[in-house]
Parts: C-alpha cells; sequence; structure tokens
C-alpha cells in the first residue's frame, strides 16, 4: 500500500549496526516486490529468517479444471461450498487463469500448528461471515464482515478466526494488488474524486515480537504446489519495519459509491486493480435522479472480458432470486443484462442496498470441479420471459 507505515523499534539509519541489548546484532531483512524496484519495507528480525531446518514432500493445490473452454452464463451457488475445519483445505479455487484464482472458502477452525506463505502470487481475502484477526510480523489486522484483506506475496501469515462460522471469496493474483492508477496524483496519493482515501485503509497495529527458537512449519505455495518448511526461529519475530510494503485492509462499507444524473458504469465501482483484471465494490447509494432515469443497467457486451459477481447482501436490483455467496459468471463474447422484469422495476426507485464484488478479468476464467460441483445449472435460460 502506497503509505508509508512503521511499527516497533528500527535504526536511525537503514544498513547499519543495529543491536539487541545483549550487543549482538538484528537481521536486516528487505521485503519487495518486482524485484527491487517496487514497493518494499525494511524488516528487523531478532534472528535471521533463513535458518531451515527441515524440508517437507511437496503437495500439489493446483486448480482442478473441469470447464476450459465455455460459451455459457454461469451461476454458482457459493454458500454449497463445502466447509472445512482446516484454512488452507477449505480454499476452494473455483474461477481460475493465468493472470489470478478465484477461490470460495468456509474454514471452521483457526490455524494454530502452522503458518502459511503464499510466495506466488497477492491475497485479496473478502470476509463475508466471520471476525478474527490477521497475524503477520508486521503486526495485527483485526477483520470483519465486509472487509478486504490484502496480503502482499510473501506474507507470512495465520488466520484467527474468533468462531467457526467463516465465510471468505480470495482472490489470488499473479501480480500485485494496487489502488486504481487514475485515482493516485503523480505521489501516489489518492485524489479527491477517489472513491476512497488513506484514512480508510486499516494497517497492522500491535506488532508483538516472538524471540523464539524451535519448529516452525511453514506451508509456502509456489507454483501450485505447497512447499512444508521447518524453520528454526519463530517468523513472527520482528522487533521494527518501516515501509510501504506489508498487509493492509479495506472495508467495502467505507467506499463511497459515485453516482448521477443517469446509469453510471461499471467503472465507477472499481476499488483495486491487478494486471488483466479489476475489482469493484457495488455498494448501497442512491439511485440516478434524471427524471426519466432508469436505474437498472443496460444490456452490455463485453466481449473483451468475463465478468464475475459475487453477491454479498441487501436486494439486488438487477435480478431477483439471488441468495447470498452466489456467484455469476458472464463470459466475454456474448450480452447480457438485467433480469426480465428489472428494468421497469427499477424505474422510480430512489436508492438500493445491494451489496456485491464484481470482477472482470480480460481473459477467460476457467471452471474448476468444485465450482461445477455448485453450478446452478439452468441459469443460462434466466433472461426467457
Ligand atoms: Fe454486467
Amino acid at each position: 500500500m502506497p503509505i508509508y507505515h512503521t511499527l516497533g523499534n528500527i535504526p536511525h539509519k537503514r544498513h547499519t549496526q543495529f543491536r539487541k541489548p545483549d550487543g549482538t546484532l538484528y537481521a536486516e531483512e528487505l521485503v519487495s516486490t518486482e524485484g527491487f524496484s517496487s514497493l518494499y519495507s525494511l524488516v528487523y528480525h531478532a534472528y535471521p529468517p533463513t535458518i531451515v531446518k527441515e524440508l517437507g514432500e511437496p503437495y500439489s493445490v493446483e486448480p482442478k479444471i473441469a470447464r476450459e473452454k465455455h460459451l455459457k452464463h454461469t451461476s454458482l451457488i457459493g454458500f454449497n461450498i463445502k466447509t472445512e475445519d482446516d484454512y488452507l483445505q477449505s480454499r476452494k479455487p473455483v474461477l481460475v487463469n493465468s493472470d489470478l484464482h478465484i477461490s470460495l472458502a468456509a474454514p471452521r477452525k483457526s490455524m494454530t500448528d502452522y503458518f502459511y506463505k503464499n510466495s506466488q502470487a497477492d491475497e485479496v481475502i473478502f470476509i463475508h461471515e466471520g471476525t478474527g484477526t490477521l497475524k503477520t510480523g508486521f503486526g495485527k489486522l483485526k477483520f470483519e464482515y465486509g472487509d478486504y484483506l490484502v496480503i502482499p506475496r510473501g506474507t507470512i501469515y495465520q488466520m484467527q478466526f474468533d468462531g467457526e462460522q467463516n465465510r471468505l471469496f480470495i482472490v489470488e493474483s499473479f501480480s500485485p494488488i494496487r489502488t486504481p492508477k487514475r485515482y493516485r496524483n503523480q505521489y501516489g496519493q489518492l485524489m479527491e474524486h477517489a472513491p476512497y482515501c488513506e484514512r480508510d485503509i486499516k494497517r497492522p497495529t500491535d506488532l508483538e515480537t516472538h524471540d523464539e527458537k524451535g519448529d516452525f512449519k511453514i506451508l509456502i505455495k509456489k507454483q501450485g504446489l505447497i512447499y512444508p518448511y521447518i524453520y528454526g526461529t519463530h517468523p513472527f519475530d520482528f522487533v521494527g519495519w518501516d515501509g510501504f510494503h506489508y498487509p493492509w485492509a479495506f472495508s467495502i462499507h467505507d467506499f463511497e459509491p459515485i453516482t448521477g444524473r443517469v446509469h453510471q458504469p461499471p467503472p465507477v465501482h472499481q476499488t483495486f486493480e491487478g494486471h488483466n483484471f479489476v475489482i469493484c465494490s457495488f455498494v448501497p447509494r442512491k439511485f440516478d435522479y434524471h427524471p426519466l432515469s432508469i436505474p437498472a443497467p443496460y444490456n452490455h457486451s463485453n466481449v473483451d472480458s468475463d465478468e464475475v459477481l459475487y453477491y454479498v447482501d441487501g436486494d439486488f436490483m438487477s435480478r431477483k432470486h439471488v441468495v447470498k455467496g452466489q456467484i455469476t459468471l458472464h463470459p466475454g463474447g456474448i450480452p447480457h443484462g438485467p433480469a426480465p422484469g428489472s428494468v421497469d422495476k427499477s424505474i422510480g426507485k430512489e436508492s438500493t442496498e445491494e451489496l456485491a464484488v464484481m470482477i472482470d478479468p480480460f481473459r477467460p476464467l476457467m471452471l474448476t470441479e468444485d465450482a461445477v460441483n455448485i453450478e446452478d445449472g439452468d441459469y443460462y435460460k434466466s433472461w426467457i420471459f
């Protein structure tokens, strides 16, 4: 996140001697993405982050593709995804391409006996149900309904849930997740016309230094495999850090909608971007106020992108009979639009309570076996009236 942040103790000058009370040196580590050319932080560890004691056998978590090519409006009943005790096992990729993987997860238990690091992708975890704490070496981030947790690749973390009823909608991005470029000025600050600003960004707090030696299991994801590593020191042994590279959170409830006299196009809902896709938030808002306006969207032909909608809450104005956690996928190549009757029904309405997350990938998505298992097969006929 392009806001400078620091927690704990750091030396006055970077790359200089920084010593513990016993006179030995803390271990400095540069954490960065895109080589040395993008956002980075400097971390100070109680011990070097390199003390590998053992390697386990890697195993595959590669999505199993059920439908590689298709041209069919598709709907998935997301809350039918299987719940699992374990966090990593609960993550079920449903829609994937070479730019991003979209997963659903309903984990029941907190991570206690291992840590997780995604070395191949930034993660955006949308919290649909549940509360808890994202624990990292950078500090803690409490999360609740509506939060997007943005976790840059390489961040070692644990999810601690307060209860067993948790629903997550997860995007793994193989490029860095950013705020939309058009909302940032040349210095990186979010501008006045952006739908949110730095004040809305939640940053880690409560840095706790775990100065511990022992056996610490870290499951590291790279190229579709999980590599079990046993390290000799606790991964959360940071005594301090500073920089721009760290996990952060933004609540969908803090997204300020952009409205107009007539229907506004989807880009006004944009919240984040990655390479070849955008993530948008549809939030409660006043409808268009031209006297002849039609609040429902027009039919549209998204030839160059797929459209994924994840329904979170509220009464979705362009479609009836949707349930929480439902996903619709409108593939590029054929038009789609509001459900029969919803155009007339929208006229004269002053506001909507809808809450949804939309993802527009610019390359076609494939469906996995887990997706096909929760498919509503007749969705493509839902425009017949
Ligand atoms: Fe659409």
